[in-house]
């Protein structure tokens, strides 16, 4: 197995933008693993069924390849309220397993940022971190994104969005967002996104020099 760096938090605490940046310096792929539950949504709500509906999200489920998640507009609200709507069935993350896992052993080694990553997808992971901020900061930054976009969506929406996408990330059943135990937390509430990269790179950095060390000993 090469290295591999687990990723996990909720939305808008800075992963996504980290794990990007992480993978630039370092020279490893990445895999943004929200697109794939985010494809997943648009699909079934494209094909008109409920993401509630587990038998439709995972029909929707077993089509998903790397060409789907390049041509679908993921990055809506609507994609996102999706997600985190059929991310709660089993089966549907069942099905998105396989992907993942292939990924995580890719050589030299792969970043996965997500939820349940050092849980459940790279359990065995060289450097997990947990990356998070309260809610208030992550629904400001996640305002000012869509308010720089032309969203005319206000700040109290927003952060109700967030809760309730936190609820239902961190209360399913199965997977639920969490911190693993040998994680490294990083709460970016009061970091800029470059002092919050420097600090995860320091941290997998020696983790990559522990993981180093232990496979030439
Ligand atoms: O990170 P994101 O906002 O793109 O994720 C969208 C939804 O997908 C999120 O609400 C929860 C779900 N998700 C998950 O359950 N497990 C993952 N590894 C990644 C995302």
């Amino acid at each position: 197995m090469g290295f591999v760096v687990a990723i996990d938090g909720p939305a808008a605490s800075g992963k996504g933008t980290i794990a990007v940046r992480l993978g630039r310096a370092l020279g490893l792929p990445v895999l943004d693993t929200g697109l794939l539950y985010r494809a997943v949504g648009v699909l079934v709500l494209r094909a008109g069924r409920d993401p509630d509906d587990e038998v439709a999200a995972l029909a929707a489920a077993n089509t998903i390849d790397s060409a789907i998640l390049e041509d679908l507009d993921l990055r809506t609200d609507a994609a996102a309220e999706a997600a985190s709507r059929i991310a709660v069935h089993v089966s549907v993350r069942k099905a998105l397993l396989a992907y993942q896992r292939a990924f995580a052993a890719r050589e030299p080694g792969a970043i996965l940022d997500g939820r349940d990553i050092g849980s459940v997808v790279a359990p065995r992971a060289a450097a997990k971190l947990f990356v998070t901020a309260s809610a208030e900061a992550r629904a400001r930054r996640r305002w000012a994104e869509l308010a720089a976009r032309g969203d005319k969506v206000s700040y109290e929406e927003t952060l109700v969005d967030i809760r309730r996408r936190d609820d239902r990330d961190q209360g399913r059943a199965a997977a639920p967002m969490s911190v693993a135990a040998d994680a490294v937390l990083l709460d970016t509430t009061d970091l800029s996104i470059d002092r919050a990269f420097d600090a995860a790179r320091r941290i997998v950095e020696a983790a990559r020099a522990r993981w180093e060390q232990s496979r030439t000993a």
